[in-house]
């Protein structure tokens, strides 16, 4: 008891609050309900008969040293304030200020959370790839144009040759490859086209592809998952539209185009007067890609879906050039400083 009673003596003595709020805290802590001093005074109860005098005095003596030294802070604080000679203290400090997630990390996240909901993983791969995850693998026949020196970053040629995947389907084929039956994923990530940088096209940009395979999945379950996902992203209203389309490595394909979330399908200068804008491409896995990654196209079938995340966030925020999301000019960036 004796040395709790020094200890916050000592601490009574060291205290040096510099706003009300900082002596106000003080004070509960030391005299409230729940504070030392009066926990002390609990204690006291226990103390032996013959010892309680001596106790007594110097709880009484701490208590008061306590309320003096809360009235003499008080005091010294209102002096400063009245007089002006220094600053007012209780005023809140100048605030940090918080750094903020990037547009297209806020897009990912949004699109991989609403894909999770629904029961998919997530899978990464390798950005740096070869030819038989990026193309041979997802029925690329071997004059296809993208295999054309055009739109692949080749790192070495000749069989299998390295390359910067052009698309996160190759996450894809190592899951078909690897994992157990059925599949259910998403694969974000970076992807590498060799294109002329502009305001509608860049050499980088980010994708989520997404791969359900199990027994009896038709279009209609495609067509579906869509659906729901488009309303998770843009609105319940919103609607969507398939086109036909080709990939190789999907039969039949198709494009998907959603409803214009600024016009509402009226018409304006972001869907181009057309009421409707371009999200991703999807399809019906081709039977040969399933057999490539050693997957009976007889037991199994599967859909696919790939979109561009700047593409949704350029929807979502109608940001119109690309570029921005890769000078990381702060004054873009701070604009997403409400949205962590
Ligand atoms: N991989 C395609 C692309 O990069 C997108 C896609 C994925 C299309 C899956 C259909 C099915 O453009």
């Amino acid at each position: 008891m004796k040395e709790k009673i020094e200890a916050v003596l000592a601490e009574i003595e060291s205290l040096a609050c510099k706003s009300e709020s900082e002596i106000e805290e003080a004070r509960v802590r030391l005299l409230g309900k729940k504070g030392e001093i009066t926990r002390l005074f609990d204690e006291f109860r226990t103390v032996a008969s013959d010892q309680k005098r001596e106790f007594g005095q110097k709880l009484n003596q701490l208590k008061n040293a306590a309320v003096a030294k809360i009235a003499q802070m008080r005091d010294s604080l209102q002096e400063n304030n009245v007089s002006g000679t220094s600053e007012d203290l209780s005023k809140p400090g100048d605030p940090f200020r918080l750094g903020s997630r990037h547009p297209v990390s806020i897009v990912r996240e949004e699109i991989v959370e609403i894909f999770r909901k629904f029961g998919y993983d997530v899978a990464e791969g390798p950005e740096i790839e070869d030819d038989w995850h990026v193309f041979e693998a997802l029925n690329f026949p071997p004059e296809h144009p993208a295999r054309d020196m055009q739109d692949t970053f080749f790192i070495s040629s000749g069989a299998n040759s390295i390359l910067l995947r052009t698309h996160t389907s190759s996450v894809q084929v190592r899951a078909m490859e690897k994992l157990p039956l059925p599949i259910r994923i998403v694969c974000p990530g970076r992807v590498f086209r060799n294109e002329a940088i502009s305001a509608r096209a860049h050499c980088i940009f980010h994708q989520v592809e997404g791969l359900y395979i199990d027994k009896n999945v038709t279009f209609a379950d495609l067509k579906q998952a869509i659906l729901l996902f488009v309303r998770e992203m843009f609105g319940a209203d919103a609607r969507i539209r398939l086109r036909p389309s080709y990939f190789p490595f999907t039969e039949p394909s198709a494009e998907v185009d959603v409803s214009c979330n600024i016009c509402h399908g009226k018409g304006c200068n972001i869907c181009k007067g057309t009421g409707w804008l371009e999200i991703m491409g999807c399809g019906m896995v081709d039977p040969n890609v399933l057999e490539a990654s050693g997957i009976d196209s007889k037991v199994y079938s599967g859909f696919a879906f790939g979109m561009g995340i700047e593409r949704i966030a350029m929807l979502k925020w109608q940001v119109k050039d690309l570029r921005n999301y890769f000078e990381n000019d702060l004054r873009f960036l701070r604009e997403f400083e409400t949205s962590i």
